[in-house]
């Protein structure tokens, strides 16, 4: 049995956790940033790491008491250290390796992309047949991956502009909706007609596993501006709920289109979703009738949470898999 303490705080959310072999979730806390950050309509990166310097001990403190674990018994210390925003990454892996020194215990190096597939194994929510093909879609990214394993994986396609979370954001914030807009377009949605706008779905070349948003934002906000940005037209509710299903409806084609696209590549016999996209009601619904089974986080573990990074540390540390106290942060840029 190992009880592992993981870190996160690779964006705005400064999370703990402490899971006992990679499933047992004993505490999941999560101190949000979003108020602080919604009146710029998105992550302001310094923000985030002053937040990130505040919450960090109170957060983990709270991981450790809601466990019911001390800081003696954790057999590993885990941490999110790529990839995100420098200043935010840098405070969860120094809050991690200062632990791992103090405690003299192991510290695992986790990516935060690859953990976010593997929270739809959390809590015996799923068993995983691999080969699988597995879609982050989040707010930083939209990343395609072909699984052999949770450990042994390929990055396939990504985002060439905005990832689709972002695109979610960026319509919410066209629309005066607030931020995060994922959350409020997806109800919005429900009440809106998907074929009311037809918006332009960007597939790239035939055989691409890539994705791009960006266009299809800038049609959104065509249609609610005007090209020439003059127009300031007041929408109807029903308006702006035909806009958020039509939008919606373009993403999910999208999505839907490249897994069935790289489930044939691939002979993939699962798909994996993840991500804070992964909690939308409208993609969930798209994949119901797809031909191999679609797994999804419970929704607590679709957005970001340290839950994921304890449960890709505890296989990384049975494959011996551990980091150096020489631990770098690794930002977006760098992986780019
Ligand atoms: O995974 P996450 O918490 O952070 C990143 O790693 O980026 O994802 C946050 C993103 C935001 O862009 C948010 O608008 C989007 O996920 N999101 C959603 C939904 N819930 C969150 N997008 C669509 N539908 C949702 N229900
Ligand atoms: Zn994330």
């Amino acid at each position: 049995m190992a009880a592992i303490l993981a870190i996160e705080s690779t964006c705005d959310e400064t999370a703990a956790a402490v899971v006992v072999d990679g499933e047992r979730v004993l505490s999941n806390v999560i101190a949000t940033q979003f108020d602080l950050h919604a009146k710029y309509r998105g992550v302001v990166p310094e923000i985030a790491s002053r937040a990130h310097l505040e919450n960090i001990l109170p957060v983990i403190r709270e991981s450790l008491a809601k466990a019911n674990y001390s800081l003696e018994q954790l057999d590993a210390i885990a941490v999110a250290h790529r990839p995100g925003l420098i200043g935010s990454l840098l405070i969860g892996v120094t809050a991690a390796k200062t632990l791992a020194w103090w405690l003299d215990k192991p510290l695992i190096a986790v990516d935060h992309v690859q953990a976010h597939l593997f929270s739809v194994a959390l809590e015996g929510n799923a068993r995983v047949d691999f080969p699988a093909v597995g879609l982050v879609a989040s707010g930083g990214h939209t990343a395609l991956y072909h699984l052999r394993s949770f450990l042994d994986l390929e990055l396939e396609g990504s985002t060439l502009d905005d990832a689709v979370g972002e695109a979610y954001d960026k319509v919410a914030s066209i629309l005066n909706l607030g931020y995060p807009g994922g959350p409020i377009i997806d109800k919005l949605a429900l009440n809106g007609d998907p074929a009311a706008i037809r918006f332009p779905r960007t597939f790239l070349d035939r055989d691409s596993l890539d994705f791009s948003f960006s266009g299809l934002k800038t049609s959104v906000l065509y249609h609610v501006r005007g090209p020439l940005g003059r127009d300031e037209p007041k929408l109807t509710d029903q308006q702006t709920a035909d806009i958020a299903a039509s939008f919606q409806a373009a993403c999910v084609d999208v999505l839907r289109e490249k897994l069935r696209r790289a489930a044939a590549r691939f002979n993939a016999r699962s798909i994996l979703i993840g991500g804070g996209v992964s909690a939308n009601r409208g993609l969930r619904a798209a994949m119901k009738d797809f031909p191999i089974p679609v797994l999804f986080p419970r929704p607590e573990f679709c957005t970001d949470n340290a839950a994921m990074i304890a449960g890709l540390a505890y296989l990384l540390l049975e494959s011996g898999k551990t980091s150096g106290l020489d631990l770098d942060a690794v930002t977006y840029s760098q992986i780019k």
